[in-house]
């Protein structure tokens, strides 16, 4: 079974409650690129969160955001986020797309565009080119989270290992276990590098042998002319 038809059912209402293991370290950096857009702007921000599944970063968002988008191409998942709206402050929108579908339709339309928990589901070409959209989408920041191989060769070797089937083989092995692909990092660098994004901070949620688990906040080195306006926080 794909990312793509994954979660649905049983897999999305008990998808908060599985509590992984590095799931407060994710929260953590999280907050903490937060803290720093804020300080950087005075200013609410729209915010696209592309795949959104059940909404885990809306609680997170409250103070800082003016409107929330989320895209998923599970309506399960989404109807599992509208649950988190109950409780904030700003408006939501959702809309059950697939990235291929929705990204390239929404043109430097967010300020912040978030997308964890997702990459590592894709082979490079289209790693490549969900960056690439999702970093042409945003105006300013995007929240990424990538699983980054240090070395060529075991990296090679592992996402042979997940592409010729052993994601299927280590789930059986593993009670909840994932095994998703990690990428060099020169593959996210250059697809940021290409629309004109620099990393501003990265935070190491995780680390294996091999690979890291890292989120990075990245924003768009700023052309002539500034932003488009906001309200005010
Ligand atoms: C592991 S969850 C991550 C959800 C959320 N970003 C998080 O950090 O918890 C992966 C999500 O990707 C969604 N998804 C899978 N294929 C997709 C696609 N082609 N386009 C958009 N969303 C997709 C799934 O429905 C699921 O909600």
């Amino acid at each position: 079974m794909g990312v793509n038809n994954k979660y649905y059912g049983e897999e999305a209402h008990n998808y908060d409650k599985k509590k992984r293991r590095v799931w407060q370290a994710e929260i953590n950096a999280f907050e903490s690129f937060l803290s720093l857009i804020r300080k950087s702007r005075q200013r609410k921000i729209d915010v696209l969160d592309m795949p959104c599944g059940t909404g885990r970063w809306i609680p997170q968002l409250d103070a800082i955001t003016k409107n929330y988008t989320g895209v998923d191409i599970s309506k399960d998942m989404l109807s599992e986020a509208k649950k988190k709206t109950e409780t904030i402050n700003f408006p939501s929108v959702f809309i059950e797309k697939g990235w291929f579908e929705y990204l390239p339709n929404a043109e430097r339309e967010f300020d912040l565009v978030i997308c964890t928990r997702f990459l590592g589901y894709w082979r490079k070409k289209n790693v490549q080119k969900i960056i690439r959209l999702l970093a042409s989408t945003s105006n300013q920041y995007l929240i990424l989270q990538v699983r980054v191989n240090e070395s060529p060769l075991q990296g090679f070797l592992e996402n042979l290992f997940v592409i010729s089937g052993g994601l299927e083989a280590v789930r059986k092995l593993k009670k909840n276990g994932r095994l998703t692909m990690s990428h060099l990092r020169k593959t996210f660098l250059s697809s940021l590098k290409q629309e004109r994004f620099i990393v501003k901070q990265k935070i190491i949620v995780n680390t294996k042998r091999h690979s890291s688990c890292e989120y990075w906040l990245a924003e768009r080195l700023q052309e002539r002319g500034g932003q488009k306006g906001t309200h005010s926080f």
